[in-house]
């Protein structure tokens, strides 16, 4: 902090004309300080380098701090099967594996996750070796659009490896048993995320068939 303070009045000139003229208008010193208190207020860190690990690849990437980890997926790495629905944590579109574990992407800043393991649905299989679930997704037809599907497919991924370390659900009727597949259970833990053509008796065949219930 420089100390210097405006009058109003000041201010009001400073409007008036050029912020040069008037700050050189100030003297010498004055003129100084004032600069070095704009470059101060000027100059945040708006940028970080992020190494992690994107689908099995070893990527660094220099983000904007205020990026989403979906804007930086998307935008600067071009795996565009994540998708973007409301942008704030209400339709699961956007959900990936961060460390094995579901996440909406459009809720974390990617400058969060220096040395993370990021999955979308292009880590997850490949045409000629596509993920049991996404086999499933495509013999139960659980798509209309396929907007949704990625983030319900990783999603699925994510809800599944949660029953197989026994967390219990909102729908468990006793949350210390080992919890099922069921049904009733894959809806609930998947409510998260939104189909707005409506495939849900589908989506909920094709992950009950996957998990073996
Ligand atoms: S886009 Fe992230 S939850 Fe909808
Ligand atoms: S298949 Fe269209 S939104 Fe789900």
């Amino acid at each position: 902090m420089t100390g210097i303070r405006l009058t109003r009045r000041e201010l009001l000139a400073l409007g008036a004309s050029s912020t040069a003229g008037a700050v050189a208008s100030l003297g010498p010193f004055a003129a100084q300080a004032a600069t070095d208190d704009i470059v101060s207020r000027e100059a945040p860190v708006l940028e970080s380098t992020v190494s992690m690990e994107v689908n099995g690849r070893p990527v660094v990437l220099q983000v904007d701090n205020r990026s989403s980890l979906l804007d930086v997926l998307r935008e600067q790495l071009r795996l565009t099967g994540t998708k973007k629905g409301c942008d704030q944590g209400q339709c699961g579109a956007c959900t990936i594996l961060v460390d094995g574990r579901r996440i909406n992407a459009c809720l974390t800043l990617a400058v969060m996750h220096e040395g993370a393991s990021v999955t979308t649905i292009e880590g997850l299989g490949t045409v000629a070796q596509p993920h049991p679930l996404q086999t499933a997704f495509v013999k139960h037809d659980g798509y209309q659009c396929g907007y949704c599907t990625p983030g319900q497919i990783c999603s699925a991924v994510g809800m599944l490896d949660e029953i197989g370390r026994g967390m219990p659900s909102f729908a468990s009727d006793d949350p210390a048993a080992t919890p099922q597949t069921s049904a009733h259970e894959i809806r609930e833990r998947m409510s998260g995320n939104i189909c707005r053509c409506g495939a849900y008796p589908n989506i909920v065949a094709a992950i009950v068939e996957t998990s073996g219930a």
